[in-house]
């Protein structure tokens, strides 16, 4: 190789998704190799709406290892970071010594420059840091040409990313071993599983979540004896049924468990001491909607699920999507009724009835919710081949325009 072109940095940029678990993930039982006190089952949202994108380059010509987040320079030091970087430079040292043609064994000796996006505000509180860890791994796994099973690294950037290391329905087995080398994310279904399937994000507020993940699954494995019978108790069972009620797309059986669920995590924090509070009164309000719009039909039709945070997200099938969008609308008047309330997938118009209105019977709050993202379940991380995509210019550092 001529002595010029070593000093061209190698580049990688891959895209992957953001996650919303149906069977919640609570609590560690090792906070640093992050291993659950239960298992946890997730749909892995869909890239065209949701997404976060992450160059990678190495070069011989790097001083240290940087990286940039939505525009602005991080602390690389990190531990969760140094997690994801070291596990990955430590399987391809390991592949290289077993002799695997695809390390690239130049790079390993390199530092990494890192660029990550999201396509979605960080401040409407979605998962972003389940999409941003798993973009990490996959891309820093293509730059040193590492293969095979990632979540388990994923998982060490945050639990909930070892999820999104797959498309589809994914299921996160907490494993028992002491090192956590059983602690793995595995698909259940692809996302071409359950086609009818429809996913409605209900952005609720801009305003940051007021107790991270991280510390409060801390204090709730401190002190909430919910949470212990849940993990023990409950968990178990649910992963079965749940895992059922996807293969065989029975909508019923699945919302339910879906919002009980939740339910669970949200008493699990109020058990928790002092309480968490991370549903407000938009969230409540959405609760009660849900129920009162199902219990119209006599069918579940529809249901919700919170994360840490008071943004819904909705689950119901395609051929519902049109009047429950305007039933969100109506019982959450916006400021503007443009179609700027309605991102994503394209949502067809639809009438209310007065039976509908005056069934459901709740007062409307106008401005509680800010808009709604419309989408499915999508594909695991990708590469995305086109050059022009790079986030990180052939001197390593940030395209100006970011
Ligand atoms: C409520 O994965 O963000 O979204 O492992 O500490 O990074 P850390 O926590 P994180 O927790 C996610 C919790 C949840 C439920 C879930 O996604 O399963």
């Amino acid at each position: 190789m001529p002595e010029d072109r070593t000093e061209q940095p190698h580049i990688v940029t891959c895209t992957a998704p953001v996650n919303i678990a149906v069977i919640k993930y609570w609590g560690k039982r090792n906070e640093d190799l992050i291993l659950p006190i239960n298992s946890s089952l997730s749909v892995t949202l869909h890239q065209d709406q949701l997404k976060t994108t992450t160059t990678v380059a190495t070069s011989r010509s790097f001083q240290e290892d940087r990286i940039w987040l939505n525009g602005k320079e991080e602390d690389i030091t990190h531990p969760r970071l140094q997690s994801c970087l070291r596990e990955i430079r430590r399987l391809a040292r390991k592949r290289r010594n077993d002799g695997d043609s695809g390390v690239d064994s130049a790079s390993l000796s390199h530092k990494v420059h890192i660029c990550s996006v999201n396509n979605f505000p960080t401040a409407a509180g979605l998962a972003s840091s389940a999409a941003g860890f798993a973009c990490l791994v996959y891309s820093l796994a293509r730059v040193f040409g590492v293969e095979g099973e990632l979540s388990g690294i994923a998982r060490q950037g945050s639990g909930s990313a070892c999820r999104s290391m797959y498309g589809g329905f994914v299921q996160w087995i907490m494993g028992n071993k002491e090192d956590g080398k059983d602690s793995l994310a595995q698909q259940v279904e692809p996302e071409t599983h359950w086609p009818e399937l429809r996913i409605l994000v209900l952005v609720a507020s801009a305003e940051r979540k007021p107790v991270g993940s991280t510390s409060g699954m801390q204090t709730s494995v401190k002190t909430s004896c919910l949470l212990k019978h849940r993990a023990e108790s409950v968990v178990p069972g649910r992963m079965v049924e749940m895992t059922e009620a996807i293969r065989k797309k029975d909508f019923a059986a699945f919302a339910e468990l879906t919002m009980k669920d939740s339910n669970q995590f949200h008493a699990s924090c109020l058990d928790t001491y002092p309480p968490i509070f991370y549903l407000n009164h938009v969230s409540q309000q959405i609760i009660s909607l849900v129920h009162r719009y199902n219990k119209h039909y006599g069918e579940t039709r529809v249901a919700y699920t919170f994360d840490a945070g008071p943004n819904a997200v909705i689950f119901t099938l395609q051929q519902h999507v049109p009047e429950f969008v305007h039933v969100v609308q109506h019982f959450f008047p916006p400021e503007t009724n443009g179609a700027d309330f309605i991102k994503g997938l394209p949502v067809n118009c639809a009438s209310l009835s007065e039976e509908l209105k005056q069934g459901i019977g709740l007062e409307p709050m106008p401005k509680g919710i800010n808009y709604i993202i419309s989408t499915k379940a999508g594909p695991g991380p990708r590469v995305v081949e086109d050059p022009t995509q790079h986030l990180l210019l052939s001197d390593g550092f940030p395209k100006k325009t970011m």
